[in-house]
């Protein structure tokens, strides 16, 4: 069992909870710091929290992914002695413990993270207090191993110049910026570089984590359930394929394709049957991923993965919390799916967005 006494939730900055940027009937979106603005809700008002929050990875050296965004929400906390990836857990406490005040007790997180970071954000759900149930591996095939060419980089340590290097460079205002492909590495030059040809230094990506874990609560589940409406997983809501029970593992198409090609079939059906399959794109098409303003999001989610989550952790027409909406996903399956959701972003520009899957 986790620490019963958790840290406190850090002293709000703000007074009171700014007007929402989004006031619908089902929808309610702040603009503002989660870690600020999270303690601000009412006390145990809401019933799951599903969430994609930043990995503390820089992604594509986005500040919100990376250390200087999360000292941002931490002015009350001396951070200089620490590394990047203790300011990463120290802020990930901070938004846990958030978190803790407002879902009711027995209430179920779902948070994704990254693969290199994860351990740093499931410390801090549990340092703010929460009881970790679960994690769901999600496998996929579409990652790109961000790896140094180790020959090549000795080659260019040593200024020798590969003359059939060829690298195409693209200038497109992609949602992740403009591309660099190497078509052919080129031929080693030095004797170092030759020795060190075939090395490198990341493995291909090909699963996320999607931490579970629960709100402690005293007394039994039964009772918890009973008072509180939130402790137990929508079992029957996840099913899939043939009312399977729900897994913690799931698949994007290509690793279910690449498991029944290893595995045939047995008993007359496909191994990859057995666990949910959703799809895996870095860069889903205009259907999934928004533009407004010019803008649209780098690290969008699928929305049949999040309404799988949602359905899984929330009671019938409960109330969801992102606090970290992006263009806005996980508010938009909770919609589409009948439950309310608040959302907080603190990223404006990100709000039309969210206008724009809500259509409001
Ligand atoms: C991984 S993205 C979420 C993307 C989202 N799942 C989607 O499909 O569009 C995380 C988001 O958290 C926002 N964010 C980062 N730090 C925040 C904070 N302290 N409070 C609120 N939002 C924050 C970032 O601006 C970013 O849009």
């Amino acid at each position: 069992m986790p620490d019963p006494t958790p840290p406190p939730a850090p002293a709000p900055r703000l007074a009171e909870l700014p007007a929402p940027v989004i006031a619908e009937e089902q929808t309610t979106v702040y603009l503002g710091d989660a870690v600020e603005l999270l303690p601000l809700l009412p006390e145990a008002s809401i019933d799951a929290l599903v969430t994609d929050p930043p990995y503390g990875l820089s992604f594509n050296g986005h500040s919100w992914d990376g250390a200087s965004g999360f000292r941002e929400s931490l002015p009350h906390m001396d951070t200089s002695a620490m590394t990047a990836p203790e300011v990463f857990e120290a802020w990930c406490t901070a938004w846990a413990a958030g978190a803790l005040h407002v879902l009711k007790p027995g209430a179920y997180v779902a948070a994704f993270g990254g693969a290199r970071t994860w351990h740093r954000m499931v410390r801090g759900i549990e340092n703010a207090g929460f009881e970790i149930r679960d994690q769901i591996a999600w496998l996929h095939t579409t990652g790109m191993p961000k790896s140094m060419d180790l020959a090549h980089a000795i080659d260019k340590h040593l200024g020798a110049h590969r003359t059939d290097r060829i690298v195409q460079t693209t200038d497109h205002d992609g949602v992740l910026g403009a591309t660099r492909t190497v078509l052919s590495k080129g031929t080693p030059v030095t004797d170092d570089a030759q020795q060190w040809d075939g090395w490198g230094t990341a493995l291909r990506p090909a699963f996320e984590p999607i931490i579970i874990a629960r709100k402690p609560f005293a007394g039994t589940v039964v009772g918890n359930v009973l008072q509180h409406g939130v402790g137990a997983i929508n079992v029957d809501g996840g099913r899939f394929a043939d009312d399977r029970w729900p897994t913690n593992v799931v698949f994007d198409q290509g690793q279910a394709d690449a498991l029944d090609v290893l595995t045939g079939t047995w008993q007359g059906e496909s191994l990859s049957r057995k666990f949910p399959i959703f799809r895996f794109d870095h860069k889903p098409g205009r259907e999934e991923r928004p533009r407004a303003f010019g803008v649209s999001h780098s690290t969008v989610k699928p929305l049949a993965l999040m309404r799988w989550l949602i359905t899984l952790v929330t009671p019938p027409r409960g109330l969801v919390l992102e606090p970290f909406s992006g263009s806005g996903t996980t508010l938009q399956a909770a919609v589409e799916a009948h439950y309310g959701v608040i959302g907080v972003e603190k990223d404006p520009s990100f709000i039309p967005l969210i206008r724009s899957r809500l259509e409001v």
